[in-house]
């Protein structure tokens, strides 16, 4: 017990931990988890709980899933790392080949990064060298669209094309413009449209902003179908392939950001896929590795790659890189990782999972304050508000998201909410009875905390 205190005062004398308000985290108890078996995490106290946001949006096949250990220790008997810089190696050869055969046609080339803001800052860097190094008739195309509740990381370029306020306001000073064009969102559809008779003014609005803009703007940047962090906000059917239609119509490459959505989540390997959409540029993070180690992947075609691709005076090199770019480890437990989407058919196993989990939430509709249920495949999320005839939100300050977050670890499960969005994405191999069993947590939690 003494040696647990002291390692908890440890984490709060040296640890500044992400997206955290570290005096609430000095003052309050905390968790510490030791080990992860399947889906779910144990704590220092042997305490155990369900992994319901596959620690943040990342597991896949649960934690220690043995074959992607063996991954990682065989590539421990040869090599931790290399650089990429001037040499190559093989897993990161390996994974390069399968993300262009698993990857939507015509993503030919693979540029690796450490994490899904980094792989995003590549995609924008080499969509605005791409358009600096091909002739073409407009003027300097060097700003982005993006979209109001976008998230597309933490770092300043991904920031700049970011369009969640309370993350984003205060770096303003020192981010580049992007166009943002309203967000899909159909519960609060800014432009008051019913669902059910939607005309995608959305769209009609983004249409305007490219037939204004598009000479001077290099790429749209879209989360594809959900997007994640603003809210599991998920897009009407159509929407994304619509989007592509006016990225092609108007010269504007698309940089599909997959870092939360592929890799199954939303119940095919790639959102794209949904809507048989081809990006430019496609990142993806988070679920590559199965959720074991930090690698990402900026995808690109041949046309982009092509016009980095010249003499060495012509100064067209892509100047950009990390020092664990192509890391051998990550590489080799990510090649383990989509040989086992293979091998245990993840992705086939996915609809009735789906709909069992739709179904059960369909019974969170009673709840007198649950105003709104998104889901696409296994990315989902519940909008608490205080009124549910008006729509009125819960105050932030009231923290019903945490609240519940907190009841639901009460009962064994760890979830992070998004505001007043109650999140649910658990790892893919969560079963059908584990899935109901985590989701009869969160409706007790909402139901407890609510009422
Ligand atoms: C769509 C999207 N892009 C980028 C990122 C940033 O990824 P990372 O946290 O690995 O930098 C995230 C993280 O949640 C994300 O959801």
């Amino acid at each position: 017990m003494e040696d647990e205190l002291s390692l908890l005062e440890k984490d709060k004398e040296y640890l500044w931990h992400p997206f955290t308000q570290m005096k609430e985290w000095v003052e309050d108890d905390q968790l510490i988890i030791e080990r992860g078996e399947g889906i779910k995490l144990y704590d220092t106290e042997g305490n155990e709980y369900y992994d319901g946001v596959s620690s943040i949006w990342l597991n896949v096949h649960g934690h220690q899933k043995e074959e992607l250990d063996e991954a990682v220790i065989d590539q421990l008997d040869r090599i931790a790392h290399s650089t990429m810089l001037g040499l190559s190696n093989k897993p990161a050869i390996e994974l390069a080949e399968k993300l262009v055969e698993l990857t939507p046609e015509g993503l030919n080339k693979v540029f690796y990064s450490d994490s899904g803001s980094t792989a995003v800052e590549i995609g924008l860097k080499m969509a605005f060298q791409y358009w600096q190094q091909i002739d073409h008739d407009f003027g300097a195309k060097d700003k982005f669209i993006t979209l109001t509740n976008a998230y597309h990381g933490d770092t300043v370029g991904s920031v700049s094309v970011g369009g969640v306020d309370l993350f984003h306001e205060i770096y303003k000073p020192l981010l580049f413009d992007s166009l943002k064009a309203p967000s899909p969102y159909c519960y609060r559809c800014p432009f008051d449209e019913e669902k059910e008779s939607c005309n995608f003014s959305c769209i009609k609005e983004l249409e305007s902003m490219m037939q204004e803009h598009h000479h001077e703007v290099a790429a749209m940047v879209i989360e594809p179908l959900v997007q994640g962090a603003g809210g599991m906000i998920v897009a009407p059917d159509g929407y994304l392939a619509k989007v592509r239609e006016l990225c092609s119509e108007y010269n504007i490459l698309l940089l599909a950001d997959e870092v939360a959505a592929g890799f199954g989540r939303t119940g095919k390997m790639f959102a794209c896929e949904h809507e048989d959409v081809r990006p430019d540029i496609m990142t993806v993070a988070k679920g590559i590795s199965g959720g074991y180690l930090p690698i990402s992947a900026t995808l690109t075609t041949d046309e982009i790659y092509d016009a980095f691709y010249d003499d060495y005076e012509t100064q067209k090199t892509f100047f950009h890189g990390h020092s664990y770019t192509g890391n051998p480890l990550a590489a080799a437990v990510s090649v383990a990782n989509i040989e086992l989407f293979k091998e245990e058919k993840i992705i086939e196993k996915m609809p009735p999972k789906i709909k069992i989990a739709a179904d059960k939430l369909a019974e969170f509709r009673e709840l007198d304050h649950v105003g709104d249920i998104r889901q696409k495949g296994l990315m989902i999320g519940i909008e608490l508000i205080e009124d549910k005839e008006t729509k009125e939100p819960y105050d932030w300050k009231e923290k019903m998201g945490v609240k519940v977050a907190m009841k639901a670890r009460e009962k064994g499960m760890i979830i992070r909410p998004l505001g007043n969005i109650v999140v649910f994405m658990p790892p893919l191999c969560s079963t059908e009875q584990q899935l109901l069993d985590m989701l009869e947590i969160i409706y007790e939690s909402i139901k407890e905390i609510t009422s």
